[in-house]
């Protein structure tokens, strides 16, 4: 067989969803298994968004601009100006999903061999994306006594080198749940002023805010206008994980003429997935609202649950819709795979992420789990009273 590449090989597997397989194969048992592992929100999609799809008066499913539909952009610009970010459409390129922004985003700062630095535990994908572009991850470990507050800058500094070409932080933070205060916005456009680094900020969960705290936007951050790219999706906001849309979003003129030649080679983002995002910003506010509520809820049962549970902690998180937990086990990535293959109740059990694959320093985050909230109250009880049992019955 030819032989296949290096990079192939060095791609890491998705810890959220290399699980699947004991899933299955409990469920095949006949298992119910509360899924705790993946960001997948079971909140409905405003239907305004569906509606505009099946409404859609269409004769020719054609290519849309690779930037996307002009009048997606001046709409998206529409809505970060009510955010308080000023944008203009030619600020914006729309991508297939949060996920292809940031491939476009590597692509277009770094060369084979070049590195970036991510305060860990981060969103593992970037992981994937990294590698995929031959770039190496730096991390600069956040800690779990702070919450995952951004780490001091002299850890940064330490990852600097002449191939250092950005940082990368995500806000608010998916797997952490914490949200980057000014003060540590403003700490990091110090820090790449002065080294003259990228900052990407991936923002996929600006909403989910919580406790009155106010989302930071990287792109408020207008003296480092050279240096900001934001990533952003429709996928969590309007609950839209399967359109495909996200954006590149950055005033670097240069920079998004270079990742315009990216946009090009694949040609446009999907065009009915444009249709349904352009009708999502219609959204009103009320929606939202509800959301937040309900996941903060969810947030303050799912935490008092777990730290009810003797020997686990928890990171409360201030947003987005995941948290860290450190559990009283020696390897949470045994501990998972136990819960699919051994354990039941009742004929259910839980899927947990292992933490371990959202850290890239080998041996971090071996006790912790990522919890995704993501599902009905009374769900989540019963899913915490599951992890309870069987961390009273689980042995190392
Ligand atoms: C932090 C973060 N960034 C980006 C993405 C990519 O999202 P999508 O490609 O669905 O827009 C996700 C998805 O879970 C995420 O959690």
């Amino acid at each position: 067989m030819p032989q296949l590449s290096q990079k192939g090989q060095d791609m890491p597997q998705s810890p959220i969803r290399k699980l699947v397989p004991y899933a299955e194969a409990a469920e095949a048992r006949g298992i119910q298994i509360h899924q705790l592992n993946i960001g997948q929100p079971d909140i409905k999609t405003p239907k305004h968004a569906l509606d505009a799809v099946k409404n859609a008066d269409i004769e020719v499913l054609s290519y849309s601009h690779s930037a996307g539909f002009l009048s997606y952009r001046e709409k998206l610009a529409a809505y970060y100006g009510k955010q308080g970010i000023e944008i203009t459409a030619n600020d914006i390129i729309v991508s297939t999903g949060g996920s292809e922004a940031l491939l476009f985003a590597m692509g277009t700062i770094t060369d084979l061999g070049d590195e970036i630095i991510i305060p860990e535990p981060f969103y593992a994908n970037y992981n994937g994306f990294a590698t995929a572009s031959g770039v190496t991850v730096k991390p600069v470990i956040s800690s779990f006594e702070s919450g995952f507050a951004l780490p001091p800058i002299s850890e940064f500094e330490k990852q600097i080198t002449p191939k250092t070409k950005a940082i990368v932080i995500c806000n608010p933070g998916n797997p952490t749940g914490y949200l980057y205060s000014k003060e540590e916005l403003d700490q990091l456009s110090e820090l790449v002023k002065k080294h003259d680094l990228f900052l990407i900020a991936d923002e996929v969960y600006r909403e989910f805010a919580y406790d009155g705290l106010q989302h930071n936007s990287v792109l408020n951050q207008r003296e480092i206008d050279q240096h900001t790219i934001m990533i952003d999706s429709v996928s969590k906001r309007f609950s839209m994980c399967g359109a495909r849309i996200g954006c590149l979003v950055s005033r670097n003129k240069a920079f998004m003429a270079t990742a315009m030649k990216f946009a090009q080679a694949r040609l446009s983002p999907p065009t009915l997935a444009q249709i349904a995002s352009e009708a999502a910003l219609d959204t009103p506010q009320s929606y939202f609202d509800e959301v937040i509520s309900e996941y903060v809820d969810r947030r303050d049962t799912l935490v008092a649950g777990l730290e009810a549970i003797p020997g686990v902690r928890v990171a409360k998180p201030k947003g987005a819709f995941y948290c860290i937990a450190e559990l009283p086990v020696k390897n949470s990535d045994d501990f998972a795979q136990w819960l699919l293959e051994s354990f039941e109740h009742n004929k259910k059990t839980v899927m947990v992420a292992p933490a371990a694959g959202f850290y890239s320093t080998p041996g971090e985050g071996l006790n912790q789990v990522r919890i995704a909230y993501v599902l009905k109250k009374e769900d989540l009880i019963e899913a915490v009273a599951l992890l309870k049992e069987a961390l009273s019955l689980y042995k190392d």
